[in-house]
């Protein structure tokens, strides 16, 4: 009931993101230690061999970029083109407060009516605005929204009474990782977000930012799926990073 998604989607607003510039390079190393790939049908089809059978979660959202105003995304992606590339979930943006909350949250809407005709999930990205806070009442509102729109699954931010956000939402709630901390700070978050209610994360940054990405990663799973402490998690990525198997 967990999961370890691994969010690589990043330049489809951002460009070559840093240690994201060549998405193959970072990619490959990290897939066995991913239950799911998140990323743009661009980089399934030029960094992602054909032959790799880990579900693929496909951003279909998108058409804005850093310079511009974020909230103006629309659907990049069909849904047929999803099923074509055998992605297992769609996933879009959602910009709850934004000047074009409407816009996506119809979006939403109506990615999930053609979403159901092929049974294909749908992950609803709540999307913070620069301006806006990370608190339980704000992603509350997002998660709670994106829910009743009928997405499948939600992602989101932690935050301080996360567990409020998961009580408010009827669906799972992965959390994406923000800006790169510490590994220690990352994995303290990821640990207090599973055992508040969680399903897992949707993490990229502080994963692939990490000058020990595989470590990273794995001790993002131990503390996902085994439910590590951040210490115990901490100490698997020290000992990983040295190159000792734990
Ligand atoms: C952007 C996204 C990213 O995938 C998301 O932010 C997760 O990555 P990170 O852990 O680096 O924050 O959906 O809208």
């Amino acid at each position: 009931g967990r999961t370890v998604m691994l969010a690589v989607d990043h330049g489809y607003f951002l460009g070559p993101t840093t240690k994201l510039e060549s998405p193959r390079k970072t990619i490959a190393p990290l897939i066995p230690n991913a239950d799911s790939l998140m990323l743009t049908r661009g980089v399934l089809r030029t960094s992602v061999d054909a032959n790799v059978d880990t579900p693929i979660v496909l951003r279909i959202s998108g058409g804005t970029s850093i310079l511009k105003e974020l909230s103006n995304e629309g659907i990049t992606t069909s849904i047929e083109e999803a099923v074509r590339l055998n992605a297992c979930a769609v996933a879009l943006s959602i910009f709850v407060g934004a000047e074009y909350e409407k816009q996506t949250l119809m979006g939403l809407a109506s990615v999930v009516d053609r979403a159901q005709e092929y049974s294909m999930p749908v992950l609803a990205v709540t999307a913070v605005g620069k301006e806006m806070a990370r608190d339980a009442r704000y992603l509350g509102l997002c998660c709670r929204i994106a829910a009743e729109l009928g997405a499948n699954f939600v992602k989101s931010y932690y935050c301080e009474d996360f567990k409020k956000v998961v009580e408010g939402c009827p669906v799972p709630i992965v959390i994406a990782g923000g800006k790169k901390i510490e590994e220690f700070e990352a994995l303290d978050m990821s640990y207090k977000a599973v055992q508040e209610g969680a399903a897992g994360v949707d993490m990229g940054r502080n994963i692939w930012q990490s000058d020990h990405p595989v470590a990273m990663i794995k001790a993002v799973r131990a503390v996902v799926h085994k439910n590590a402490t951040p210490k115990e998690a901490f100490d698997l990525f020290n000992s990983l990073k040295q190159g000792k198997e734990a």
